[in-house]
């Protein structure tokens, strides 16, 4: 199975980079931020419109090299739309000064978000660590970037102490571990937190229960926005929860995102 995914115009990446920004640079960069969302949601569309003329559509997981194929073309066509943005942000932020914030990326994966932050010019503001428990993501993430914490961790056993990262990220991660699991790694990742995370879901709705699925050796469960939210209410500040695909209609009448199942939670603590 093949999946796509381009944190330059996939949303949910978009919006914990903005979230990140926030966090450091409170109110600076609004319109920047609107700017990239809707140019970002013109980008979607054109790739929906390429997709439409190559007979096939922008799927979250496809199993055939043809559908591959397809998207190769599409994404080809729109290729130098990716980097805009990506320049913006780098231009905007390099002559900026901040103090350096802990970030902590459990389930990094072979760096995929990181290596943006690196592009857009956002890495330098954090004191960043990522881990993940497959050790060949790990080293890729080590070969792309040497000097850079990169570990192999399990999220159901963080090593370090409470609150000793300023911020977390992780992403497409929850609904891959079991219920027990999930919730052991989300009262960890809230334990090892001491001001705000960042968590992306992909596959969630708004129901009264999680829906476990196992798939062979992991899961690719349908996790309850309600019950998520109130298992981080009862352990923060705040939390904002943010539907993707509802977002993008209501903000810039887009209704086509690839995946509706995907959102963003912001929490403070
Ligand atoms: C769908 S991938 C997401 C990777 C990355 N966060 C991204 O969004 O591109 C899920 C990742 O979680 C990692 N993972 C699974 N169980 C884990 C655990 N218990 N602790 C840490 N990482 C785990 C996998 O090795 C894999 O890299």
């Amino acid at each position: 199975m093949k999946g796509y995914q381009n944190p330059q115009i996939n949303v949910e990446s978009i919006l914990t980079r903005h979230q990140l920004l926030e966090w450091l640079f409170p109110g600076l960069f609004s319109e920047l931020k609107r700017e990239e969302l809707a140019y970002t949601v013109e980008t979607l569309r054109l790739f929906n419109e390429a997709l439409d003329r190559h007979n096939t559509q922008f799927k979250l997981e496809f199993k055939d090299t043809d559908t591959q194929k397809k998207i190769s073309l599409a994404e080809e066509s729109l290729k130098h739309r990716f980097t805009v943005y990506q320049n913006r942000w780098a231009d905007t932020l390099k002559n900026l000064e901040a103090k350096k914030a802990s970030l902590l990326e459990p389930a990094c994966g072979s760096a995929n978000e990181y290596r943006f932050f690196v592009s857009y010019g956002i890495a330098r503001f954090f004191d960043y660590k990522g881990f993940d428990i497959a050790e060949k993501c790990i080293a890729n993430s080590r070969a792309m970037f040497p000097g850079i914490d990169f570990e192999v961790g399990n999220v159901m056993k963080i090593a370090e102490k409470d609150k000793a990262f300023d911020y977390l990220i992780v992403q497409d991660l929850f609904e891959h571990l079991s219920l027990k699991g999930m919730e052991k790694a989300l009262e960890e990742v809230c334990r090892v937190t001491k001001k705000g995370l960042v968590i992306v879901f992909f596959n969630m709705a708004q129901r009264p229960d999680h829906r476990i699925k196992r798939v062979r050796k992991y899961h690719w469960n349908l996790l309850s926005e309600t019950l998520i939210t109130n298992f981080l209410l009862k352990r923060s500040r705040d939390v904002r929860v943010v539907n993707v695909q509802k977002y993008l209609k209501e903000e810039f009448g887009f209704s086509n995102y690839y995946n509706p199942k995907a959102y963003t939670f912001v929490v403070n603590f």
